[in-house]
């Protein structure tokens, strides 16, 4: 057996494939079984797919890279849930797609941050944020309040997501998606969004 081992290890090329071997096994056994798992494939009961609201809102959060300063995945840690609220769980991004949890915390997580303030609130600090938190270097965003929703292409997104991604959006759903966003603007989409975010489960701030 040492004498085998001595031949991997003055052998690069066997070595190489040695651990990519390994950590291949390795990764399919942590890996596969999740793919089976209703825990990490099925929503939670209480989540939805978006609106078309929420979906219009959720496309501008994307657009404009909120998640450079925003987290929406609350970690299972003492200090994370005692200041954002029961962490997060799988099941409640089975229709994030791509997700957004992130990683940087310029700003607070926001998984859970439907609810916790009011739609004016939300309204004021988008315009300027300044006018409620004062230290806040958050960007102001006051096109949201000009820019008015492109209703067909949210309903083309929303049926690219329900062909191509399974989302189980209804044909009656999608129909009645243009009707819906009429006259409505960004900032009506981005506020829906942000409301709806982390509300399935009740353990909240
Ligand atoms: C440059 C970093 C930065 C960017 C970009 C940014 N934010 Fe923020 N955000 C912050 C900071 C810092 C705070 C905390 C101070 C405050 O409330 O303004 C904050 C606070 C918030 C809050 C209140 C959260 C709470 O728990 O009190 C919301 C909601 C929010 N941001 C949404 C957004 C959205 C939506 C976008 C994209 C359109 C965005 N932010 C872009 C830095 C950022």
């Amino acid at each position: 057996m040492a004498m085998n081992h001595e031949i991997i290890e003055k052998n690069v090329g066997l070595l190489a494939v040695g651990i990519v071997l390994v950590i291949s096994i390795a990764g399919l056994v942590q890996i596969v079984p999740l793919m089976f798992k209703d825990e990490t494939t099925q929503p939670i009961e209480g989540v939805e797919p978006y609106g078309p609201l929420e979906f219009a809102g959720r496309d501008i959060y994307v657009r404009e890279g909120c998640y450079n300063c925003h987290s929406q995945m609350i970690r299972p840690f003492r200090a994370e849930t005692e200041r954002y609220g029961h962490y997060s769980l799988a099941g409640e991004f089975v229709y994030d797609r791509p997700f957004q949890w992130g990683s940087k915390r310029t700003g607070p997580d926001l998984a859970r941050v439907g609810g916790l303030y009011t739609d004016e609130w939300h309204e004021i600090h988008f315009l300027n944020p300044r006018d409620v938190v004062p230290e806040s270097n958050m960007p102001a965003y006051p096109w949201f309040a000009e820019n008015e929703l492109d209703p067909e292409r949210v309903e083309h997104r929303m049926r690219m997501q329900q062909r191509w991604l399974n989302v189980p959006y209804s044909d009656e759903e999608l129909e009645a998606v243009q009707e819906e966003l009429e006259g409505k603007t960004e900032m009506d989409a981005i506020i829906a969004y942000l409301q709806s975010l982390g509300t399935a489960v009740e353990e909240r701030r």
